[in-house]
Parts: structure tokens; C-alpha cells; sequence
């Protein structure tokens, strides 16, 4: 099926998680977009959108995806049927903010009414794993929509 990868990052981690990703899902139809390349509108209902997120400030989205949030939030797309995962990206020596910036991305998402599917990836820059290495473990256990696979 058709995948779309939009990563939203400030220093350019979550762009490599995202490559990493689509390295993994090479049996289907993959795109990678900058979230600050891509507009809401160009979502439809019959790909799946994986958003992979980091969080700055004090649990803020990235820059680079806010131009992309901005928009969902000013044009309010139905995004009914349309079915997401994310991989967000954090460091738990921020504490309560801990990986906001992907749980931001999925509320939003869902508010359009978009619905996730698989497990909500939240990457600790304090731990000893790699971005890389969880990102390519989590994309392979992707619960792929079976019916338009290939
Ligand atoms: C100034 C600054 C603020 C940050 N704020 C948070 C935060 O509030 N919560 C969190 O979980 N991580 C926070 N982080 C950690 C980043 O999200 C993490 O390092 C991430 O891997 C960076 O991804 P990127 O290179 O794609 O931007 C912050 C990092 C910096 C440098």
C-alpha cells in the first residue's frame, strides 16, 4: 500500500528515523515528506501517514512541524478513515514533557478524525537505544492494512 513518512524535527534526528523507516517498509509504496513541505490537504483516506516527531521547548511541537499543524488546525480537514501511526522522539530528562511533540501530532491527528494504529513509539534520548535500531524494530511490527498490501 501507500505510505506516507512526514517527520517534524528541529536537529534532524527524526529525518533519519524516518529514512530508517521507510528502509523498513521498502515492500510498499513509500514517500518521506518534511512536515514543513507538506500540506494537510494532500492527505487522503487510502494511505497510511506515519508521522515521526520529535519535542522542543517546554513539550512543544519541533519548527519544522508546526507549519503543517498550523494548517490542520486553520482548514480543520475531515480526516475520517485516514489511518496514522507515529514515532515520536523525546528525552525523559525533560520529565513530564516527555515526548509531547508526537502525542501532540496523534491528538491532532485523531481530532480530525483520523485513527491510530500500532503502538505509540516514544524514543528516550537518555537511553542507551538508538533511534535507528527502535525505529526499524517498530516499523517491521506496523500493523500494514493487509487488504491493500503490496
Ligand atoms: C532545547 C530542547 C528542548 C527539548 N525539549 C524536550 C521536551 O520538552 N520533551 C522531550 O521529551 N524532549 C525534549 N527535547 C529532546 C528532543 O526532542 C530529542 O533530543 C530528539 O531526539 C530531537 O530530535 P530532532 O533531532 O529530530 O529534533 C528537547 C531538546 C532540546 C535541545
Amino acid at each position: 500500500m501507500r505510505v506516507v513518512i512526514l517527520f517534524g524535527t528541529e536537529m534532524g534526528t527524526a529525518e533519519t528515523v524516518a529514512d530508517c523507516i521507510a528502509d523498513e517498509l521498502s515492500g510498499c509504496d513509500v514517500s518521506i515528506y518534511d512536515m514543513m513541505d507538506f500540506d494537510p490537504a494532500d492527505l487522503t483516506a487510502e494511505e497510511l501517514l506515519v508521522v515521526v516527531c520529535s519535542t522542543y521547548g517546554d513539550g512543544d511541537l519541533p519548527t519544522g512541524a508546526e507549519p503543517f499543524f498550523d494548517a490542520l488546525d486553520a482548514t480543520r480537514p475531515d480526516l475520517t478513515g485516514l489511518r496514522f501511526a507515529v514515532f515520536g522522539l523525546g528525552d525523559s530528562v525533560y520529565g513530564d514533557t516527555f515526548n509531547r511533540g508526537g502525542e501532540i501530532a496523534a491528538e491532532k491527528l485523531t481530532e480530525r478524525g483520523a485513527i491510530q494504529i500500532g503502538e505509540h513509539a516514544r524514543h528516550d534520548g537518555s537511553s542507551e537505544v538508538k533511534p535507528k535500531d527502535m525505529a526499524r524494530e517498530w516499523a517491521a511490527a506496523l500493523p500494514i492494512p493487509v487488504t491493500q498490501a503490496g
